[in-house]
C-alpha cells in the first residue's frame, strides 16, 4: 500500500487533448494521450486524495475511484475545471488545451470547394492564467511542451499564469511526452530555477510531481 499522505484534499487534474469543431464532422486538435493526466489522477487516487480528473477525448478507461468528467472541447475543459477547481487543494493542467477555435462553426458539413480555403480561429481562454488569477490557497501546476528556449518560457509561463511550478516536456524525446509510457520532464518554477528529472514513468513522473505539489502547500 501507498502512504495516504494525500488524505482529505481534493485533486483536480485536466488530461488529454480538446477538439475544436470546425463543423459537425471536423475539427482541430493534438496527439495528446492523456497517459500523464490520467497517471497523476491515479496516483494521488493511491494516496487518499478526492481525485476529479477531467479529459478530453482518450481511448484510456475511467480510473476506478476517481471522478471523471469527459468533455470535448477547450470551452468545456474550462467550465468543467473552474468549477471543479472551486472548492480544489490542487489543480494539476497537464491538459493540451488547443489555442485556437473556429471563430464560427458551423451546424451543417462544409462543402469542398475548389481552390485554398481560409478558417478563421478565434483564442481560447486560457484555464490556467484564469485560476491563477483567482489563485486562493490552492496549488497550481502546469506543463508545457517547448521545442527551444524551455526553461526560459516555462518559467515565464509560470510567472504570467501565476503557477506554482511548470513541468517542461519536450516533444521531439524518443519514447517520451506525447503517447509514450514515460516523460522526462524539468521542474521550472516561476523564479527560473528548475531541476531537471530523469527519464522515467509517467506513473513516477506523478509521483514526484505531487511530492513538490505537498511541498509547496504547507506555506499556505
Ligand atoms: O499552451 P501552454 O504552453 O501555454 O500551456 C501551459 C499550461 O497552461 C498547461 O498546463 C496547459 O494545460 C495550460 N493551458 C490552459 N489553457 C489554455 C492553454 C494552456 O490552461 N488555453
Amino acid at each position: 500500500t501507498v502512504l495516504q499522505d494525500m488524505h482529505g484534499l481534493r485533486v483536480v487534474v485536466s488530461a488529454g487533448p480538446t477538439r475544436e469543431y470546425l463543423d459537425p464532422v471536423r475539427f482541430i486538435s493534438n496527439p495528446s494521450s492523456g497517459k500523464m493526466g490520467f497517471a497523476v489522477a491515479q496516483e494521488a487516487r493511491d494516496r487518499g486524495a478526492d481525485v476529479t480528473l477531467v479529459t478530453g477525448p482518450v481511448s484510456l478507461a475511467d480510473p476506478a475511484g476517481v471522478k471523471v468528467v469527459r468533455i470535448d472541447s477547450a470551452l468545456q475543459l474550462r467550465d468543467a475545471v473552474v468549477g471543479a477547481a472551486e472548492a480544489a487543494d490542487i489543480v494539476v493542467m497537464t491538459a493540451a488545451v488547443a489555442d485556437y477555435r473556429a471563430a464560427e462553426q458551423s451546424t451543417e458539413k462544409q462543402a469542398k470547394v475548389a481552390g485554398n480555403v481560409t478558417i478563421h480561429l478565434t483564442p481560447n481562454p486560457d484555464i490556467l492564467a484564469e485560476l491563477g488569477r483567482n489563485k486562493g490557497k490552492r496549488v497550481l501546476v502546469g506543463f508545457a511542451m517547448e521545442t527551444h528556449a524551455g526553461v526560459e518560457r516555462a518559467a515565464g509561463k509560470a510567472q504570467r499564469k501565476n503557477a506554482d511550478f511548470i513541468l517542461l516536456n519536450y516533444p521531439t524525446r524518443e519514447g517520451t511526452a506525447f503517447g509514450g509510457d514515460d516523460n522526462q520532464v524539468t521542474l521550472v518554477r516561476a523564479d527560473g530555477s528548475y531541476e531537471d528529472w530523469p527519464r522515467t514513468t509517467k506513473r513516477e513522473v506523478a509521483r514526484k510531481l505531487l511530492d513538490e505539489a505537498l511541498k509547496v502547500r504547507p506555506a499556505r
